[in-house]
């Protein structure tokens, strides 16, 4: 039984609809990451999940029940936003706690929730300073304790960590992802950054106007995204893209391109086609860097062709080189080793790994 369903969710703010026939189910303990550009949807979704948004249609369930009528503070939700919101005049071991004494519990048991929450956050040491005595990792320490000292049944994030430092950053995603492991706590977590995502989820849900454009795991959406969107949003440096036709020569389907004055044919008789593959169909291949290597570093296994193409711009980050090649009237960006010795206008050997490419249908966008 899944801990949380949304059901055919629909929104608008007067006559601009926001979200569209949202689907989600997710079980007892998982992670799941809404993550998309700015604007698609993200904060409406959760604050639609955590009641301080009302639906236009559709339903959301928690536990099996249908919760659309049930006030913020009965959903046994907690959640915790991108600006803390922490009480400026309030020690933190006050701002942790008030909630608590808002709601009548008693003394002993607030300081119990307390003192857990300072342990596992590693924060007893700042219980009595007030926010500003706080660096930004501390308060969004003290804003995730806020909602820890409740127990709830789904712990929800509206982008935690994008008032933070890049370094910062990293630290507490592994800090949040150590967090739930710990807790095995059910979290829906929101984030315009793909890296946090395929971080930090068990199940992503990529967004795009309103829309979930696909729904899986972090490998799966990487591996075999549903279409050029999810395609182009998970995975950095992007995959790369490369227009052409389908033919079919000799019975085996053919991937056909032209670069510069010779034609490309790329073999796809490993390729699953979902729907068969029809000649004469402009597609477009996407291929993820880390698959075209060089001589040092390439996979020469039987799906591997050679390209002699010359580099047009290199960088390199002490582990390796992304180096990009003008590459059929577009550009191909590959992955190269450190210590690979490669220069502008010099032309080397390109290895070209096709054995998890991507095809698309150039027109409606989906995978074939
Ligand atoms: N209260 C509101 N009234 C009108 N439009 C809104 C309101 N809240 C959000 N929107 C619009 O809904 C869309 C989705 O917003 P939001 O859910 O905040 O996106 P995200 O969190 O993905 O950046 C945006 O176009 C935004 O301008
Ligand atoms: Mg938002």
């Amino acid at each position: 039984m899944p801990v949380l369903e949304a059901k055919r969710l629909c929104k608008s703010f007067g006559s601009v609809e926001v979200l569209t026939d949202i689907d989600i189910a997710i079980d007892d303990g998982e992670f799941l990451v809404l993550v998309g550009p700015s604007g698609c949807g993200k904060s409406t979704l959760l604050n639609i999940i955590a009641g301080l948004e009302e639906e236009s249609s559709g339903d959301v369930l928690i536990d099996d029940r249908v919760v659309n009528l049930v006030a913020p503070k009965d959903r046994d939700i907690a959640m915790v936003f991108q600006s803390y919101a922490l009480y400026p005049t309030m020690t933190v071991a006050k701002n942790i706690t008030f909630g608590m004494q808002v709601r009548k519990v008693p003394k002993p048991e607030r300081e119990a929730a307390l003192a857990r929450v300072a342990k596992l956050l590693d924060i007893a040491h700042l219980l009595k300073r007030k926010p500003s005595q706080l660096s930004g990792g501390q308060r969004q320490r003290v804003a995730m304790g806020r909602a820890l000292v409740r127990k709830p049944r789904i712990f929800l994030f509206d982008e935690p960590l994008s008032n933070l430092d890049a370094k910062l950053r990293v630290q507490m995603r592994g800090e949040i992802k150590q967090l739930h492991q710990r807790l095995a706590t059910t979290i829906v977590y929101v984030t315009h950054d793909q890296t946090e995502a395929m971080s930090l989820a068990t199940k992503i849900a990529v967004m795009s106007g309103g829309r979930i454009a696909q729904l899986g795991p972090p490998q799966e959406l990487y591996d075999r995204p549903n279409c050029l969107f999810v395609a182009d949003f998970i995975g950095s440096p992007a995959m790369n893209f490369i227009e052409g036709t389908i033919a079919i020569r000799k019975g085996v389907p053919l991937f056909v391109a032209q670069h510069e004055t010779s034609e490309i044919a790329l073999p796809l008789d490993h390729y699953e086609f979902a729907k068969g593959a029809a000649e004469g169909r402009s597609v477009t291949l996407g291929v993820r860097p880390e698959y075209v290597t060089g001589a040092g570093t390439a996979n020469k296994g039987p799906r591997t062709i050679r390209f002699e193409l010359a580099p047009a711009i290199m960088e390199s980050n002490g582990f390796d080189q992304h180096v990009s090649f003008d590459f059929c009237g577009g550009r191909l960006a590959g992955r190269f080793a450190a210590r690979e010795t490669l220069a502008i206008g010099t032309p080397i050997d390109v290895h070209m790994d096709l054995s998890m490419i991507s095809l698309f249908d150039t027109e409606s966008e989906e995978r074939l």
